[in-house]
């Protein structure tokens, strides 16, 4: 099963990706968590999309169509995977159709997580993930049980992303605005876009997200 899940910054993509990754053992892949791991290596696609990541931009289509086509090409893919992050423009819907066509392939779902601008710089600004085993977490939705210290693995390595800061995150909603929100029709007018109700808790979110699957 191929999954699309859409949403501005902080909607909870990463979130739910998480858990089905967990829950149902699908591989997610997430565009931001690639160029963060790119970027900690020190690459050139790291170098090249820093600065673009650091002013809340988006980074050039053809970066990204690059990046992604090598990843789905990959054999954990071959199952089923989860997209969080990609697509962001109509260039790059119109490319991973191209793709997936290529491979006889195709999206099964495409959900749509609703948020309010308010709620996600909230989100945003409280985010926290943990270093060593990348758990993720918020100061006020999900906190550590212990102050400072990681529920799964114990380690005291708790970082906040480097552009989850006000002046950036009001990019990174404009770019949604202008850049992203216009996939929306593109998919709804071949009528696979679903939309779930992303203000709702994130074990809510879940359920309706397993639902609307036909997972169980
Ligand atoms: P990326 O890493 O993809 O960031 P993003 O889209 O801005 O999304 P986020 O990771 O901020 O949010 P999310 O929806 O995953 O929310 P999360 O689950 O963490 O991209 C970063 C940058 O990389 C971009 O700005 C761009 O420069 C570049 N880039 C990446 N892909 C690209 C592409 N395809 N093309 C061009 N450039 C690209 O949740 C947020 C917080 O809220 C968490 O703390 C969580 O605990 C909490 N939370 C989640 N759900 C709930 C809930 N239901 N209730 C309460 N709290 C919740």
């Amino acid at each position: 099963m191929n999954i699309l899940l859409l949403g501005p910054p902080g909607a909870g993509k990463g979130t739910q990706a998480r858990l089905l990754e967990e829950r149902y053992g699908m591989v997610q892949i997430s565009t931001g968590d690639m160029l963060r791991a790119s970027i900690k290596n020190n690459e050139p696609l790291g170098r090249e999309a820093k600065s673009y990541m650091d002013k809340g931009l988006l980074v050039p289509d053809d970066l990204m169509i690059r990046m992604i086509a090598i990843r789905i090409g990959e054999p954990d893919c071959a199952k089923g995977f989860i997209l969080d992050g990609f697509p962001r423009t109509v260039a790059q819907a119109q490319a991973l159709d191209r793709m997936l066509s290529a491979k006889k392939t195709k999206l099964n779902y495409v959900v749509e997580l609703a948020v309010d601008d308010d709620r996600l710089v909230e989100r945003i600004s409280g985010r926290f993930t943990c270093g060593d085993c990348g758990e993720g977490y918020h100061d006020m939705f999900k906190p550590t049980k212990a102050p400072s210290v990681c529920d799964i693995c114990g380690g005291t390595n708790l970082t906040r992303r480097a552009d989850d800061n006000a002046e950036t995150i009001k990019t990174r909603l404009s770019a949604y605005h202008e850049q992203t929100a216009p996939i929306l029709p593109y998919y709804k007018a071949k009528g696979s876009l679903k939309i779930i109700d992303g203000m709702a808790p994130m074990d809510h979110v879940q359920t309706k997200l397993v639902q609307l699957l036909g997972l169980k």
